[in-house]
């Protein structure tokens, strides 16, 4: 079926018409545009267009095709141009001639509009529950590790000794932000364009803040030409989803290489991983690695959209009919991810004595080192030289500082004292690191608490 076809002197060819059909995606719009025609309806009997029996009418047979499509695949064989063009057809299978009134005052430009975004917002909603219990994961993993010492690493080489939770934290800021982002998005899709027509505004004096209400919507589009044109709310959440996939493909890019034979201090469950067809000794990080590539796709969303909507004149066209295929794709891969990425952050196991003993292989220790002169009083510039010479000498002679006693030490420079070698150990320039931010145990011992409480406010 089709909303139009008066001026026509010929049907549209089955090329064009498979063409331009946008039904076999846009169905996943049906529950909004069903909750859209409900309300505009409700509207349409206040502004005197419909009896109260004929909205009833409606709203009820609307509610039924809802109830149908619940039960079975409503969409099998139906070839309507859209799903707006589909939900009146079923109405005028149930509610007859009334059908013809439901499009009264309104046009698809807006109800298009109007449908994504009450999908969207659910879709947001969802995403942030699912954020939430990522970030929730890392928190409890950064718990029951409390204690644990990693290498953290700068150009992928050992840099400086860090608390396992301070690791897993700092994704705990990169998610909030996330987090913060799509509420941004929320926020700027929680608006009602119906009311706004085609794009001149309806002739029908209908109560859009009436609309608004019953929707759930926090405030009304502005201007009805920009309504019409408008999908800079799909680019919010585009980016908003391209950034939190980001974040999780860096998050997984870590994992694969700390759970990598080269390091070896962090173990993926084997109910996340996958074998090789040929080498029975694999244990691959499939998971990781398929959060990793469609980090790629959502990217491909956004530009995606970015091109589609350049240049276009105002106000609608029907280029903008190609906007919901990378929006579904995007919502699809970036909940699917965030499942995933849960999963495995659950039950990942990390090996304390494994990463420490990476740790006490390197010169993690030098900045410790150098930063413990400085106290006492050294120029930085200079402690930094010694203990640079520190490294070169241990290397030369094939020595970790676990090697160095604190008479070596300070035989080696008189700036060294013995108690120095206390801070040979990894676990021992921590200490000094109790700045807010930094890693030291209580500092990160309260960055774990506030996470919880920010956690906690996030899930209301
Ligand atoms: N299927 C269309 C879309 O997704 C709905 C709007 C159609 N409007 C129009 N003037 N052809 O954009």
């Amino acid at each position: 079926m089709k909303l139009w076809g008066g001026r026509f002197e010929q049907a549209p060819t089955e090329i064009f018409e498979r063409f331009s059909g946008s039904l076999s995606f846009d169905r996943r719009l049906l529950e909004a545009d069903i909750r859209g025609s409900q309300a505009w309806a409700r509207a349409l009997e206040r502004a005197g267009i419909l009896t109260a029996i004929e909205r009833e009418r409606i709203v009820t047979s609307l509610e039924e095709i809802l109830a149908e499509a619940a039960e079975r695949d409503v969409f099998a064989g139906a070839d309507d141009e859209d799903v707006h063009t589909f939900v009146i057809r079923k109405l005028g299978e149930r509610a007859g001639d009334l059908a013809a009134k439901i499009h009264t005052g309104r046009s698809r430009n807006e109800q298009v509009s109007t449908d994504v975004r009450l999908w969207l917002r659910a879709r947001i909603d969802e995403t942030l529950a699912l954020l939430a219990d990522l970030m929730e994961a890392l928190v409890g993993h950064g718990r029951r590790y409390g204690g644990a010492v990693i290498p953290g690493y700068t150009h992928l080489r050992r840099a400086q000794p860090v608390l396992w939770p301070h690791y897993l934290l700092a994704y705990f800021e990169m998610f909030a932000r996330d987090a913060e982002r799509l509420l941004e998005a929320r926020r700027r899709t929680n608006l009602l364009p119906l009311g706004s027509g085609a794009l001149a505004g309806s002739g029908i004096p209908i109560d859009r803040e009436a609309i608004a209400r019953e929707l759930g919507f926090e405030g009304l589009t502005r201007n009805s030409m920009d309504a019409a044109a408008d999908r800079d709310f799909l680019l919010d959440f585009l980016y908003a989803a391209a950034l939190t996939m980001l974040h999780l493909s860096r998050l997984a890019e870590d994992w694969i290489l700390y759970s990598s034979d080269e390091f070896g201090w962090l173990e993926l469950a084997d109910s996340v991983t996958s074998g090789s067809s040929l080498m029975p000794q694999k244990k691959n990080p499939d998971s990781l690695e398929l959060i990793r590539g469609k980090c790629g796709r959502v990217f491909g969303s956004l530009s995606s959209l970015f091109v589609t909507v350049k240049g276009l004149p105002m106000t609608y066209n029907r280029d903008l009919q190609e906007d919901k295929i990378p929006l579904f794709e995007a919502v699809d891969e970036l909940q699917a991810s965030l499942r995933m990425a849960r999963v495995v952050v659950d039950s990942a196991v990390l090996k304390p004595d494994l990463a420490l003993r990476a740790l006490e292989q390197s010169w993690a220790v030098a900045t410790d080192l150098a930063e413990a002169l400085a106290r006492a009083g050294v120029a930085f510039h200079h402690a930094h030289q010694l203990v640079g010479k520190l490294v070169l000498e241990s290397l030369r002679s094939g020595r970790t500082p676990r090697d160095w006693s604190g008479e070596q030490l300070a035989s080696f420079a008189p700036e060294f004292t013995p108690e120095l070698a206390a801070l040979l150990e990894p676990v021992a320039g921590l200490r000094r690191r109790e700045i807010l931010g930094g890693t030291g145990p209580n500092a990160v011992a309260a960055a774990l608490g506030a996470a919880q409480e920010r956690l906690a406010r996030l899930r209301r």
